[in-house]
Order: C-alpha cells, then sequence, then structure tokens
C-alpha cells in the first residue's frame, strides 16, 4: 500500500478529467498517509467519506462528457463506476463496524482500482473525447468501410 505519483501514465490528457483524478489521488494518498501514521478510526472515516462523495462526483461528470460525446461503451463505462462506488461502500460499512482489521485491505484496493481504472478504462475513451475520432465514426465502429471510396 503506497502513495499514487500521479506520473504521466496516468494522464489522460484532457484537463477537467486530470485534474479531477489528482484530487481523487490526493485523497487516496491522503488515506495511505492517515494509515502509516495510525491515526484512528475517525480521520479514516472522514477522509473515506470524502473520497466515496468525490468520487460519485466525478463519475457523474465524466459520464455526461461521454454521453455528450456518444461514447459508444458509455454503458459499460457507467457500470464500472457504479462497481466502484458499491466497493467503496461496502468497505466503508466494514471499517465503521470492524475498524482497522480491513484499513489495510481497503486501503489497497482503493488505490489499485483507481490507477486500473484511469490506465485501462479511463485511457479508452480520451480518443472519442478528444475528437481524435469523429462521433460518428465512435458511434458507428466499422461504418466507414460502407462508404464507397
Ligand atoms: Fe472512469
Amino acid at each position: 500500500m503506497e502513495a499514487i505519483d500521479f506520473t504521466d501514465a496516468l494522464r489522460t490528457g484532457i484537463e477537467e478529467i486530470d485534474s479531477q483524478h489528482e484530487v481523487l489521488i490526493d485523497i487516496h494518498n491522503e488515506l495511505v498517509e492517515a494509515m502509516q501514521k495510525n491515526h484512528g478510526n475517525r480521520v479514516m472515516n472522514e477522509i473515506l467519506a470524502r473520497l466515496f462523495q468525490y468520487s460519485k462526483e466525478h463519475f457523474q461528470d465524466e459520464e455526461a462528457l461521454l454521453e455528450a460525446h456518444h461514447y459508444p461503451e458509455l454503458q459499460k463505462h457507467r457500470q464500472r463506476h457504479l462497481d466502484l462506488v458499491k466497493s467503496i461502500r461496502r468497505y466503508i460499512f466494514r471499517h465503521t463496524r470492524s475498524g482497522e482489521r480491513i484499513t489495510h485491505e481497503m486501503v489497497d484496493f482503493i488505490g489499485k482500482w483507481i490507477t486500473d481504472h484511469i490506465m485501462v478504462e479511463d485511457m479508452a475513451y480520451v480518443d472519442c473525447v478528444s475528437g481524435r475520432i469523429p462521433a460518428d465514426e465512435a458511434t458507428h465502429p466499422g461504418s466507414e468501410e460502407l462508404v464507397p471510396s
């Protein structure tokens, strides 16, 4: 369980998204630091609540952006966000009940989820959102083959 460096590998190049990802990573890093300093449940729960709230806000913004660009994988992406929100909620619930025993597992899970999601699923929409693929083509992949040359 380590702090996450916001390196180029995690940058989508979409300014709004990158700055939100950075906030998310900062909150995660706060969680790591609080854990390393052995801060109590009260501090941990406060950071977790912020992480939970900010994740939801960020996912909403991201989904709105994907919708505006007619991203063809939007439904799948939305589902992944939903899965994460549910997992975090479950961890927060367990953490509130059972305390420190699951802190390590939880922080590991959150950190890994953030980096994996950004590097794989978020990177997959970059071409579509940054306009490198025309929206029509993104909506109907392969349709260009139907156009006579
Ligand atoms: Fe995402």
